[in-house]
């Protein structure tokens, strides 16, 4: 695996493998890699000649300090693990090749209500962030294709979005969220859950399986409240939002009129360890 830390090279390396007519496929993480990750990794190497990974914890997406200083870092497993998958090309740049000091990042996009609700209302600037850094590097690494997990599926509406508007030349190739046998989504954040904790946590997975099973029989409002009530059951969790929006717009959606676009979406503290997770209601 050939291993960049400065733009230049990288950029450059790949370039010589799009002039053969080589196409690359490209994972873009914050390192910590999991299960999640390694199935983005495969997919990639399944439609692509090369798969190109990055590994850079972006400082401009944390609003929150601690969160920031909290975030794993396990950059020698990290490099083993994508080794092991056959991942062709990683890109870890510092801080400062990214962001040089005096640089700015205008991103030309502006994302309407898409970055309003959900976890942009309650992480403001994060998508921002997102975009500024994934934008970024499909500049360096120009890939033909771009994975995403639909865990996050808020990011990846952002990053469709943004491809759309600035007609950027890569394929967002949305990828089912990975699951533990139990259900819980998986998430580097897992790993912060106590025992007790790591045991109650499949629930959040539960409710939205049964949020699935009674979409459309009852009001959307009466599902919602029943979906926050069943969880906070154990005082173990604090539901952060439960919302069911339109899969396009993210904005909330009042009845079943349009269905087939609902889509549940849960952020969730159990202990102090923030989950997320969410599910299509039709498809
Ligand atoms: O999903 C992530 O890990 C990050 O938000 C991403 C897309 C790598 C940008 O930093």
């Amino acid at each position: 695996m050939k291993q960049f830390k400065r733009i230049a090279e990288i950029a450059s390396y790949l370039k010589g493998k799009r002039d053969s007519g080589l196409t690359s496929g490209f994972v873009p993480t914050m390192g910590a890699l999991h299960e999640g990750h390694l199935t983005l990794i495969r997919r990639s190497k399944r439609e692509n000649d090369l798969t190109v990974c990055s590994i850079f914890v972006n400082p401009a997406q944390f609003n929150n300090a601690e969160d920031l200083i909290k975030y794993p870092r396990t950059l020698v497993r990290d490099l083993e693990m994508l080794e092991e998958e056959g991942c062709e090309v990683v890109f870890v740049p510092e801080i400062p090749e990214m962001y040089p000091e005096g640089e700015n990042y205008p991103l030309d996009v502006e994302f309407g209500e898409l970055d309003k609700v959900m976890e942009g209302k309650f992480r403001p600037g994060h998508f921002n962030g997102v975009a500024i850094v994934v934008k970024k590097l499909f500049g360096i690494v120009e890939p033909t294709r771009a994975y995403f997990g639909k865990k996050d599926f808020q990011q990846l509406a952002i990053i469709q979005h943004m491809v759309k508007t600035l007609n950027l030349p890569v394929e967002i190739v949305p990828c089912e969220t990975v699951r533990e046998p139990d259900g819980l989504a998986i998430s580097s954040r897992n790993t912060r859950l106590t025992g007790v904790e790591r045991s109650l946590a499949p629930l959040i997975h539960q409710v939205l399986l049964k949020v699935r099973e009674n979409a459309g029989k009852q009001p959307v409002h009466e599902l919602k409240d029943w979906a926050i009530k069943k969880i906070q059951e154990d005082p173990a969790f604090r539901v952060e939002y439960f919302d069911i929006g339109d899969k396009n717009s993210l904005m909330p959606i009042e009845t079943w009129y349009g269905k087939d676009r609902a889509v549940a979406f849960i952020a969730v503290f159990l202990g102090d360890v923030r989950l997320i997770d969410n599910i299509e209601l039709f498809s």
